[in-house]
């Protein structure tokens, strides 16, 4: 059955990025592509995406030299502002309430699950409207004290799942309804 997802790399003390939108503090760690929560294997059930701007905008810094939106799936972007699109990528830009568009994003993902990339206030709008399942979250041995927070609200959380990758606590934890 499809779930929706979010997946992401943190610091322990909850930051996905720095308050630059740098994720230097990321690259930087040890982790084993085949090991736990390995992005392969996980992007591989993945038939749906969806981010807000500012992680679209990084993904827009960070490919500019490729020029190549980096993923098959079909995406959506939460925006209230217009962005530059990529070619030949199928990225829709949308703004407000979450709800139609996940079901949006469950139809084109024909029983693949969804992913919210980030940041953590989408995923937290997804969990407000009941519609979020998963939190995976590699953790990386770092504080930064300040940055993009990794879930900015109160949802409860059952732990399914923890094991190591290289310099990484992974854990899938599920949101209790
Ligand atoms: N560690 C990791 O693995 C990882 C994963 C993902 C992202 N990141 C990084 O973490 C940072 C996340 O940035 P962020 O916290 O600012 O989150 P974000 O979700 O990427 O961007 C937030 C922006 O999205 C737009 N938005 C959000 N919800 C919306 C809605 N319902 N309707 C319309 N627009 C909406 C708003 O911008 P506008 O309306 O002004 O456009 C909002 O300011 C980025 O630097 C990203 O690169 C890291």
């Amino acid at each position: 059955m499809s779930r929706t997802q979010y997946y992401t790399a943190a610091t322990l003390d909850g930051f996905i990025a720095d308050p630059d939108n740098s994720l230097e503090w990321l690259f930087s760690r040890k982790r084993d592509e085949a090991g736990a929560l390995d992005y392969a294997g996980f992007i591989a059930d993945v038939g749906a995406i969806a981010m807000g701007s500012t992680t679209y905008e990084w993904i827009v810094d960070y490919e500019d030299s490729s020029g190549k939106w980096p993923y098959e799936q079909p995406s959506w972007v939460f925006t209230h502002r217009e962005l530059p699109a990529f070619t030949d990528a199928q990225i829709e830009f949308v703004s407000g309430d979450v709800a139609p568009v996940h079901e949006k994003l469950v139809r084109a993902a024909g029983g693949k699950n969804v992913w919210i990339v980030g940041g953590g206030d989408l995923a937290g709008q997804f969990a407000d409207a009941g519609l979020l399942d998963e939190v995976l979250v590699t953790i990386a041995p770092v504080t930064l004290g300040a940055g993009a927070p990794l879930l900015p609200r109160r949802i409860e959380l059952s732990l399914e799942e923890v094991a190591r990758n290289g310099d990484f606590v992974c854990a899938r934890f599920g949101v209790v309804r």
